[in-house]
């Protein structure tokens, strides 16, 4: 994956060699693959994502999530043969005001939670983000989420708690604290669990 990268459908990222699955930049516009990987999240999953009760994505919101430019706005598709059907997207967006720094959010369909794709995930945008300066992800996640604060433990080096205020939990991963490739278990290749 190359940096200042133009819209091309059949992309592919770091780690699409995983068994199983395959990886790939969403491109501009690309409304069917989020609304594919929404519809197949259950509403716990969809709030935890997005820190509200979602039952439906408006067209802002889609507007939003396919505005990706592969540098300031980058999402990670994973999908599985035999029809590349989506099973999660993993995203940064840069802050605007700390160039340095971009929020990272995730989301695997449900079916597939568990199965190491939001690792996978993480780690493919931990490198993506390196490679086009981002030194920091900032992960804002919901008290309750402890998936994700599972996963902020398997990093080498403690990720930092910035800001809570009972809604919401902010957190800041330094990406010089992670190895790449990830040789550490959290940024480790997927387990396969089938
Ligand atoms: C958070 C999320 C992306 C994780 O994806 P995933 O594919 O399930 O994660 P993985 O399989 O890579 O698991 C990561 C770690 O969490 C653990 N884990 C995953 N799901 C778990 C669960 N339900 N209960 C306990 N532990 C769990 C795994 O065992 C693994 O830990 P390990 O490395 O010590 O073995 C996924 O659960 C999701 O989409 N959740 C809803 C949306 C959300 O919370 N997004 C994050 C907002 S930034």
């Amino acid at each position: 994956m190359s940096s200042g990268a133009t819209a091309q459908s059949t992309r592919t990222v770091a780690g699409a060699s995983t068994p199983g699955v395959r990886l790939r930049l969403l491109e501009p516009g690309e409304s069917a693959v989020v609304l594919a990987v929404f519809a197949s999240m259950s509403p716990r999953s969809r709030e935890l994502r997005f820190l509200s009760a979602r039952p439906r994505l408006s067209d802002r919101d889609l507007r939003m999530l396919t505005a990706v430019d592969h540098r300031d706005h980058v999402a990670v598709v994973a999908s599985v043969p035999p029809e590349h059907l989506p099973i999660g997207i993993g995203r940064f967006v840069r802050d605007q005001h700390e160039p340095e720094t971009a929020e990272v959010a995730l989301a695997v369909v449900d079916a597939w939670q568990r199965k190491g794709v939001g690792t996978l995930l993480m780690r493919t945008l931990c490198g993506r983000a390196a490679e086009v300066g981002v030194r920091r992800l900032r992960v804002v996640i919901s008290p309750d989420n402890d998936v994700v604060r599972h996963m902020l433990t398997r990093t080498p080096a403690p990720v930092p708690l910035v800001h809570s205020d009972g809604w919401t939990m902010e957190y800041t991963l330094a990406l010089e604290d992670v190895p790449r490739p990830g040789a550490h278990r959290a940024l480790s290749t997927m387990r396969q669990h089938q």
